[in-house]
């Protein structure tokens, strides 16, 4: 089965970016990690990064060919965008919602998700182990 991980804007600078917030691991170090994992658990993983919601879009749109779940770090996106939320609700695969920050200890702003509706759950805090956790919780929702 086959595990789409999805990451939203700005996420291609982890490692770059607010170090102390996101860490030092780069994203392309943090995939290879979540696709070792996947492969550890009998699972395939594909991975893509936009900072373009409609990239995003369709990217989840075509999960519907050949994805069994996903796991996504929308970024600022997860706060408000309606259209993203209404992709992952069209596909019906289900998805986890990943945060390396715990965005519930940060702005206002960052405490509403309007993803997390259509979520099988959320997974916040944990830096780059947020990923690594909700390869777990996808294994445990598709087998
Ligand atoms: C983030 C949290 C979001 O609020 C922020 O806009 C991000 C990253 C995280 O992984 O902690 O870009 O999704």
């Amino acid at each position: 089965k086959k595990v789409l991980l999805i990451h939203g804007p700005n996420l291609n600078l982890t490692g770059q970016r607010e170090p102390g917030i996101y860490g030092s691991d780069t994203l392309a170090a943090i995939n290879a990690e979540v696709v070792a994992k996947c492969e550890r658990l009998g699972m395939s993983c594909a991975v893509f990064q936009s900072n373009v919601e409609g990239a995003l879009i369709d990217r989840i749109h075509a999960a519907r060919e050949d994805c069994a779940a996903i796991i996504i770090n929308a970024g600022a996106y997860t706060h408000y965008s309606y259209a993203l939320r209404d992709a992952i609700a069209s596909v019906r695969l289900p998805c986890v919602e990943v945060h390396m920050s715990n965005v519930h200890a940060r702005e206002e702003f960052r405490h509403k998700s309007v993803i997390g509706p259509v979520c099988a759950g959320v997974i916040a805090g944990f830096g780059k182990h947020s990923y690594l956790l909700a390869v777990d919780a996808v294994k445990a929702i598709i087998g």
